[in-house]
């Protein structure tokens, strides 16, 4: 694991490689990425391999828990055995394990799709917390860190709560999630049903600017507790969790026959969903697998949109200095480029209102190497596309469906080609 923002490189068997060491030096974007050469004959074996249902077995030698494991002498055998072990008690505590979701041209809404409502805790983002949770169950097997008394951590009141309450109590770990006040009852319900400790956080008048649930949780990380968070710059492995995302929708499109996707348009609201997916299909390039990626885009709400202010930034200078300087310099000047969200912004897709896009220095990177763009979608535009993919026989909530009003922004603008091939992800079931 690298820093992207800072370049420092994690010892290869540092047990927890979460957080760039020196993170918080600067105002360089210090996020760590899994930097390691893509193995070209297990990935490509492994992209072929619809037979294999469990994407953190499938894709495994990908995963630098995986690797890890090895050098440090565990086989291959018991590492799936491990991953196994854990996906099954996914099930027992969720009614389902990972498995291979849905993908495939829907004629309806004229787009490519892959169907993530129906994934573990109904969203993507147990794929992020997965990732985590295998490996710290590789480093506590192998004898590398003592983890006992070392609770996990996350802030959220939505998807990323309820995929970590799952995933931690499939792994027997003791989950703290710190949540605002006006928390969604339903989810609290949830929260409370999986055995988390909730831990309210109110906003005091005398408090700094920022997310309480974020300083909180940030808090608990500094006093021992691990970081079982959707955001890249909290954890770097959950990136990589969520990059089995990216390969099976390749996998599947190429298992397809159709056409070679043009464009790939996903919401954003921290960034860690695109980053993961953006990077995944990058190793599949990187590994010499495809000799073209699809145009990548983002989606973010008309009413807050931190990722698209910062593209924009880094789309001029790059006009003037080059895409490499121009991401170098921005990396290293984060507070220039990736400016808090100044009102408290409201959306019907709620998820991906975040005031700052965490991830974003590695989704820019991928927009301006594919020639992407990031649309902002109106409140109009999100609730039609929510109807028409509810019309399509998934029941998504608004932030699930945001990729596809993306595409029906860019379809009103006139800059899609009907004949296209386009590809979305639902991300989110409705609740
Ligand atoms: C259903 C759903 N889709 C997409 C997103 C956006 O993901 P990210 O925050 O990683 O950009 C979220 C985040 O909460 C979500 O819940
Ligand atoms: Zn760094």
């Amino acid at each position: 694991m690298v820093c992207a923002g800072c370049g420092a490189a994690l010892d290869a068997d540092a047990p927890l490689p979460f957080a760039c060491p020196r993170a918080g030096e600067g105002d360089v974007d210090h996020v760590l990425a899994f930097r390691a050469p893509a193995d070209q004959g297990a990935l490509a074996e492994a992209l072929a391999d619809h037979g294999e249902r469990c994407p953190f077995v499938r894709f495994r030698r990908e995963m630098p828990s995986y690797r890890l494991a090895r050098r440090r002498g565990m086989s291959d055998e018991d590492y799936v055995a491990l991953v196994r072990r854990l996906d099954g008690a996914v099930a027992e505590v969720d009614g389902r394990g990972f498995v291979e979701t849905p993908y495939g041209f829907d004629a309806a809404l004229g787009v490519w799709r892959k169907d993530e409502t129906g994934n573990v805790s109904g969203s993507h983002k147990a794929r992020h917390l997965m990732g985590i949770a295998i490996h710290l169950a590789v480093v506590e097997a192998l004898g590398l860190a003592d983890l006992r008394g070392r609770d996990l951590a996350i802030a959220s009141c939505g998807n990323a709560a309820l995929a970590a309450a799952v995933v931690a109590r499939a792994a027997g770990r003791r989950l703290r999630v710190f949540v605002p006040p006006w928390a969604n009852a339903a989810v609290v319900a949830r929260l409370d049903a999986l055995g988390a400790e909730r831990v309210i956080c109110d906003r005091a008048p005398d408090d700094p600017p920022g997310d309480p649930c974020y300083r909180r949780f940030r808090e608990a990380v500094a006093g021992g507790a691990l970081p079982f968070s959707c955001q890249g710059s909290d954890n770097g492995l959950t990136i990589v969790g969520g990059m089995t995302l990216g390969w099976e929708l390749w996998a599947q499109h190429v298992q397809s026959g159709g056409p070679p996707l043009d464009r790939l348009v996903i919401q954003v609201g921290g960034g860690a969903l695109a980053s993961s997916v953006f990077q995944g299909l990058g190793r599949v390039k990187d590994a010499g697998l495809t000799a073209a990626l699809p145009r990548l885009h983002c989606v973010q709400t008309a009413n807050a949109h931190p990722l698209e202010r910062a593209f924009a930034a880094v789309a001029r200078r790059a006009a003037a200095v080059g895409v490499d300087a121009a991401l170098a310099h921005a990396r290293a000047h984060r507070g220039e480029f990736m400016v808090p969200w100044p009102e408290e912004p409201r959306s019907v897709a709620t998820g991906i209102l975040d005031d700052e896009t965490y991830d974003w220095a590695a989704i820019v990177d991928a927009l301006l190497r594919s020639g992407g763009s990031v649309i902002l979608a109106d409140e109009a535009t999100l609730r039609a596309a929510a109807d028409a993919v509810e019309g399509a026989g998934i029941a998504s909530d608004p932030t699930g469906a945001a990729g596809f009003a993306g595409v029906l922004t860019m379809r009103a603008r006139g800059e899609l080609d009907p004949r296209e091939n386009v590809a979305v992800l639902i991300t989110g079931a409705r609740r």
